[in-house]
């Protein structure tokens, strides 16, 4: 039974019954009466500070903000009439005085809460001359702007950067008329601690704060209906949730879900918000193949699919080698596809683009599952209640924002302990005790705290089995030499470990520098300083182990990764195919000699375009859709298509079944659900 005390009032004449605590404003929009807001959001705490939203209560003198003002048994409350209304107008027609807002200059006219209102309160002209000054525009960062001249300082950015980003970068500067919002001590974006997130510009009612790439398309007037779609974004693993909205095939912003009861708060980074926004360069649109000039020409799909399906052909007659290489931002469905075609039905290879970083993952996961059966990385979902926080070896801040913020929230919210080992202090901008060791030398640096750690443990029950577990499986002891590692860094290494044995819940970030020393034995020692703080439900590990690109967690799932070492050591390979987005580079050498390459990508570098036989067009993420698998392999998320791909570009699995039935592969299925369905019970997922 609901137990929530409630209480009983009226609104325009209506009576309800609410939970107390609630406000007359939730209560409201709970029952359907409208309420006009401007500083009020719902995913931030409560301010007041406007009055747009006010309304009259028990026929008192005074109106009062309905964001603010709580419900009580009993009370009688009016939303609407002419003294409300001339109140709300007022207050509006200020706001329009005292700053610019002369829509037609904005880049936000059409889509802006404030011009919005003035039309709903039929405010067509000013009854009071405008005031403003001219203030500055900071447009230093290449995604957002912030135009003090259409501010109205409705706080709403200053409670997002804290309580949503965790940030507290924005803040106000000085008293009444010239009071501006501010960077840090009023630095510009590009020189502030700003991480660009863009939630400020998501909840700005305005055009103070807004986004630089496609503000235009919003305008009145412009055609087309506007859709929006509802998808999650595959670009670090994270898989978030989010808004696209779309008009004429323009992608005009991508929004979070925002919302206090999510543990990312439903935030977007700027990789998920932005980046795909951004003009990446030529784009692949039609197939292409080298002719006997040297030289790429443009081609039909027939005559490009016939190349690369001969070329495949030859090199399987030949028994010459047949490698495929998926970048991590492939979807499940084409690593699956990529698998059952090359692997599978030619007999050859197919591994990941960015293997070099993933490998020592895979390698230690395995090691430690062989030893402690059904063992797994926790979910990133852990850090929202995590009171410890030990980074090693990692950049959230550049390699996954949103956790970033997450681990600021938590230092800032609830007190948790950050500490970071690796190059630099792995965040910015929130205390961290930091020990610096090179990332060649972490795996020593490791060894130490879990030095540390055994012996802060002192002689406790718990962890004299562990010791004998550790000594069975055969780590480092306490007793074991440090040699290279300096005095300060063991003395800081031991304060780390003390506070990670202190602490009730903590958990590591592991990030890609722990690859560097090109062995697992980093990871492999961090695995059991987690297992030290005992097991999460699941038989997790408290161990969040950070991966390059969005779906390198698939790609070990399906053993999509090593391939042979004679392949690896260049110049073993016949055939070689490419398949991917952005990924697909040749990153630190990982594309080897081939005598044929084939690629299929969106964008397709100049240093594998110079190499290609055979160029064929794929669409952006955007534009087809597929299921991506989360950092953690925790959680499956169907990301759909927004956009449909321009004109000639076809979808990467209509292009590999057509390869598949020019070179005899046959079963794989014709149908998209079919092949979803396949995929996800090769992955164990379905
Ligand atoms: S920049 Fe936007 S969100 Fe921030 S105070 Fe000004 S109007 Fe409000
Ligand atoms: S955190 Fe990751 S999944 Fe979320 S918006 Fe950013 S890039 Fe996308
Ligand atoms: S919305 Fe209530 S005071 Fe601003």
């Amino acid at each position: 039974m609901d137990q929530t005390a409630t209480v009983r009032l009226t609104i325009d004449g209506k009576e309800i019954r609410v939970p107390e605590n609630m406000t007359i404003l939730d209560a409201a929009r709970e029952n359907g009466i409208r309420i006009p807001t401007l500083c009020h959001h719902p995913a931030l705490s409560n301010w007041g500070g406007c009055r747009i939203c006010v309304v009259e209560v028990d026929k008192a003198p005074r109106l009062v903000a309905s964001c603010v003002m709580p419900v009580r048994e009993g009370m009688e409350v009016v939303t609407n009439n002419q003294r409300i209304l001339e109140s709300r107008r007022t207050i509006l027609e200020f706001l329009f005085a005292e700053r610019n807002h002369y829509c037609m200059f904005c880049a936000q006219s059409g889509d802006c809460e404030l011009q919005s209102l003035a039309y709903e309160l039929g405010m067509d002209h000013l009854t009071v001359p405008p005031s403003f000054k001219e203030f500055p525009v900071d447009a230093t960062n290449p995604f957002m702007a912030l135009d003090h001249n259409r501010c109205i300082l409705c706080g709403r950015c200053v409670r997002a950067c804290k309580e949503l980003a965790g940030n507290s970068v924005l803040n106000y500067q000085n008293r009444g008329a010239r009071t501006l919002i501010c960077k840090d001590l009023n630095e510009p974006t590009e020189e502030s601690n700003c991480d660009a997130s863009g939630v400020c510009v998501q909840v700005c009612p305005t055009g103070a704060m807004y986004e630089r790439l496609r503000p235009h398309q919003m305008v009145l007037g412009k055609k087309g209906p506007l859709r929006v779609i509802q998808t999650r974004c595959p670009v670090c693993g994270l898989l978030c949730e989010t808004q696209c909205s779309v008009r004429n095939e323009n992608l005009i912003r991508i929004e979070g879900l925002l919302s206090t009861s999510r543990p990312d708060r439903g935030q977007l980074c700027r990789k998920g918000r932005f980046e795909p926004m951004l003009n990446r360069g030529k784009r692949i649109l039609e197939p292409m193949v080298r002719r006997a000039d040297n030289q790429m020409h443009p081609t039909t799909w027939e005559d490009a699919l016939e190349r690369l399906s001969a070329g495949l052909l030859e090199a399987k007659q030949k028994r010459a080698g047949i490698l495929g290489l998926v970048s991590s931002d492939c979807c499940c469905e084409e690593m699956w596809l990529m698998r059952e075609l090359l692997k599978e039905g030619m007999g050859g290879h197919v591994g990941l683009l960015e293997r070099q970083a993933i490998i020592p993952i895979q390698q230690a996961l395995k090691e430690m599952e062989r030893t402690f059966l059904g063992l797994r990385e926790c979910s990133w979902v852990h850090l929202a209640q995590a009171d410890f926080i030990l980074l090693v070896g990692a950049d959230p801040e550049e390699s996954h924002p949103l956790l970033a913020s997450m681990i600021r929230r938590a230092a800032m919210e609830r007190g948790a302990s950050v500490a970071s080992m690796g190059r630099s202090p792995a965040l910015s901008s929130c205390k961290t005790l930091h020990v610096g060791v090179d990332p060649r030398d972490l795996s020593l640096g490791v060894k130490a705290l879990l030095a540390g750690a055994i012996q802060a443990a002192g002689s406790s029950d718990p962890i004299t089995r562990w010791r004998r577990i550790l000594s069975e499986v055969g780590p480092v002891s306490s007793e074991a030499p440090l040699t290279g590692l300096s005095q300060e860094l063991k003395n800081g290494a031991d304060e780390i470990a003390l506070g990670f044995m202190r602490s009730l819940s903590p958990l590591i970030v592991a990030g890609g520098e722990l690859g560097s020393s090109g062995d697992n034995s980093a990871l492999r020692r961090l695995m059991f300083l987690a297992l030290l703080k005992g097991l999460l439900p699941q038989s997790a590990l408290r161990l969040i182990l950070l991966k390059t690109g969005g779906n390198a967690a698939s790609a070990m799932r399906l053993n999509c990764l090593e391939i042979p070492a004679e392949m690896e050591s260049r110049g073993a390979a016949a055939c070689l195919v490419l398949l991917g987005e952005d990924q697909v580079r040749d990153l630190n050498g990982a594309v080897p000699q081939s005598d044929f390459l084939a690629v299929i990508g969106s964008h397709v570098p100049q240093e594998l375009f110079g190499k290609a036989q055979v160029v064929l067009p794929r669409p952006l993420w955007l534009e087809q859709g597929g299921n991506y698998l989360s950092l953690d392999g925790h959680e499956v998320g169907y990301v759909s298509a927004v956009l449909s791909p321009p004109a000639g570009v076809r979808r990467s699995w209509e292009t590999l079944l057509a390869v598949a039935g020019r070179t005899g592969v046959r079963g794989l299925p014709g149908e998209l659900e079919l092949l979803k369905a396949r995929t996800m019970a090769t992955m164990n997922l379905s």
